[in-house]
């Protein structure tokens, strides 16, 4: 079957299989390397990418379900302003993920605050159990996840007073 969709801002047409997953047509397809994928069932949550800005896993997609879609995935998003205000935030807070899931933690950090810049602890708590570990304690993950959200607040603030 032809799948059209955005990856990473170009919009191109990919042949696949129609029980292939997301994660493949990404890896195989698209070339992406960003991805780390640890078991293909949705428990590593080490696949993560943005479909029309909202975190998802890629290993448990189907191909299908992505026409017309925009995907981002962390090649691209780590080179935006949103990214810098998660970094900063992870930064300032002391919650630095490791590199394993940086690119995951920062797309669920961003699932988050893109929505809501000052999200309840619960709220965020239950995003990162997309990718869960036991490096950080909880209350680190909640405060480099408010952090992140003063900043994109702040940046969103200073771009509508000018
Ligand atoms: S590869 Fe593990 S959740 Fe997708
Ligand atoms: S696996 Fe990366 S911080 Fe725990």
């Amino acid at each position: 079957m032809n799948i059209t969709c955005t990856i990473n801002g170009k919009q191109a047409v990919y042949q696949v299989s129609s029980d292939m997953p997301l994660l493949d047509l990404l890896i195989d397809n698209a070339h992406i390397t960003s991805l780390r994928p640890g078991c293909r069932k949705g428990h590593c949550g080490s696949c993560i990418v943005l479909i029309d800005d909202r975190p998802a896993l890629s290993c448990l997609v189907p191909v299908f379900d992505i026409r017309g879609r925009d995907i981002i995935t962390f090649e691209r998003f780590q080179r935006t302003r949103d990214s810098t205000d998660i970094r900063k935030g992870f930064e300032q807070a002391e919650a630095v993920p490791c590199s394993y899931c940086y690119p995951s933690k920062t797309l669920i950090t961003h699932g988050i605050i893109s929505r809501n810049v000052n999200p309840e602890p619960d709220e965020i708590l239950a995003a990162f159990a997309l990718h869960a570990c036991t490096c950080l304690e909880p209350d680190q993950v909640v405060r480099g996840v408010l952090q992140a959200g003063s900043y994109r607040g702040r940046r969103r603030k200073y771009a509508r007073s000018k």
